[in-house]
């Protein structure tokens, strides 16, 4: 499969066939790495890194350099036009007119999905906030492969901020996808949040279990912990079972624990007390449990407190090698967009039936914002380049993932194009939980954050602007 010209922005860009094509060019790489420095020659790297980065930057670096082709790279917002006022879209045309590929990581969610847009090369999403980091998901399943032979089945356990945690985030959405089970420990008040795990859910096809309540530490150490059980629906055998008894699973070895820092620098002034609370250490007394015997402890890194170094002698630790894989995982990456190299896509098992693409596409300008302040969209919504744009992916509630950020907005008002146009007695607006959801088509919805937006509009109230019916969730 030719891949060129393509770009990476989040996980799913990537199927599963793709990811496992693109592994075994990481392994062709790792096998001659000093024998590829003509691969790219004469090809150049745009590397823009917005913020701070050792293994990302410096593996894809290192990896262009192996592969024959060229570096130019900004490390600082304060240091390129952006700090003048100059849009995340300029920068991209621009960068895109002097490169020939675009690695970028970015504070804003969703600004690399932002600069493919208006890039005109391929672009990697080296992490934007806290909303994805594919290419660290790249590493990370490489490893757990290279170590276990396989993902599909294997008990993964997730640990730490899982709220901002970026890595996290791609993780669990290829996890689910590869067939794993996915056990979360968070920090307290660093849950999954709710768009990450409704995705999980419909995209990815997991069946989520929740258990005991979350926020309260166990007494006994990490595990048995309070968690939000993934497991894959289909055809996972778990998940057919629907009584089996939580509290067993929870006991069972696990195959793997991810473990991330908590993500400081994207806190809210508010938040970080309950956490310090919860804070769990792996260290070698946590891994004596026999639960652990055989688990790998993975990390993205930076780490901070949450892993001793006691442990790095450990030969269950993976995080120096699932960092010094990312060199081979990006050689095989930018090889393939650039159009190096072709892959052959293995026959195997495809849990991202559900694509994005699926779901009807909302872009009207209605007013309607994400909910997301970090969002690209809210940053940069003075210069209204940017058109906000959703996934609708839910009818009762009526549920939209912004484009950009994937962050979940439930607005209130609906009305339709169809029956006002030209006709002002029928400009009315309803309430987004009354029948008329379901009753006006997808291309013809109008839809309003608040009554005053759709007044504002020209939109009167209709009778059915208070009329609400019971919620469920009808996914679309
Ligand atoms: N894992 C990771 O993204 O590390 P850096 O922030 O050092 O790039």
């Amino acid at each position: 499969m030719n891949m060129a010209g393509r770009s990476m922005v989040t996980i799913d860009d990537l199927s599963n066939g793709e990811i496992e094509g693109l592994f075994s060019l990481a392994d062709e790489m790792s096998d001659s790495m000093g024998q590829q420095a003509t691969l790219c020659q004469g090809k150049i790297m745009a590397s823009l890194f917005f913020e701070p980065s050792t293994r990302t930057r410096l593996s894809f670096e290192t990896a262009m350099n192996r592969l024959g082709g060229r570096v130019i790279s900004a490390v600082d917002i304060g240091a390129t036009s952006l700090a003048k006022g100059e849009s995340v879209a300029d920068m991209a045309r621009v960068a895109g007119s002097y490169a020939d590929i675009i690695v970028i990581r970015h504070p804003w969610e969703g600004a690399a999905g932002v600069v493919a847009e208006y890039a005109g090369v391929p672009v990697i999403n080296a992490g934007d906030g806290g909303h994805e980091h594919p290419t660290q998901t790249l590493c990370d399943l490489y490893t757990v492969k290279k170590e276990r032979k396989t993902i599909k089945g294997l008990r993964i356990a997730l640990s730490g901020d899982l709220k901002y945690g970026r890595t996290i985030h791609s993780l669990s959405y290829a996890l689910a996808r590869f067939g794993a089970t996915i056990l979360f420990h968070p920090y307290p008040g660093l849950e999954m949040p709710e768009y990450v795990l409704r995705k999980l859910t419909t995209r990815c096809k997991g069946k989520l279990r929740r258990y005991g309540a979350l926020g309260t530490a166990s007494k006994e150490g990490l595990f048995p912990i309070d968690a939000v059980y993934v497991t894959p629906s289909s055809p996972h055998q778990l998940a057919m079972i629907p009584d089996i008894s939580m509290q067993v699973e929870l006991e069972k070895d696990v195959d793997a624990l991810y473990v991330t820092r908590i993500q400081k620098e994207r806190q809210k002034e508010t938040e970080g007390k309950e956490t310090k609370n919860g804070h769990v250490v792996v260290d070698k007394e946590l891994l004596k449990k026999k639960k652990f015997k055989k688990t790998i402890i993975m990390h993205p890194l930076p780490r901070v407190d949450e892993l001793a170094y006691e442990v790095d002698g450990d030969p269950r630790s993976m995080y120096f090698k699932q960092a010094a894989r990312g060199v081979p995982v990006r050689m095989a990456l930018l090889a393939l967009l650039l159009g190096a190299k072709e892959i052959i896509i293995p026959d195997v098992d495809d849990y991202s039936s559900v694509r994005q693409e699926d779901y009807p596409v909302y872009r009207r300008d209605s007013g309607l914002k994400c909910s997301n302040p970090k969002c690209i969209t809210n940053q940069e919504s003075e210069i209204r380049y940017i058109k906000p744009a959703f996934r609708i992916v839910s009818l009762k509630p009526l549920t939209l993932h912004c484009f950009f950020c994937e962050h979940e907005l439930y607005p209130k008002y609906i009305a339709s194009a169809d029956w006002h146009e030209g006709k002002t007695e029928t400009k009315k607006y309803h309430s987004a939980t009354s029948s008329w959801i379901r009753r006006i088509q997808p291309e013809k919805l109008i839809i309003f954050d608040s009554e005053e937006e759709a007044q504002l509009r020209g939109f009167k109230p209709s009778s059915y602007v208070t009329r609400d019916t019971a919620p469920e969730n009808t996914d679309i």
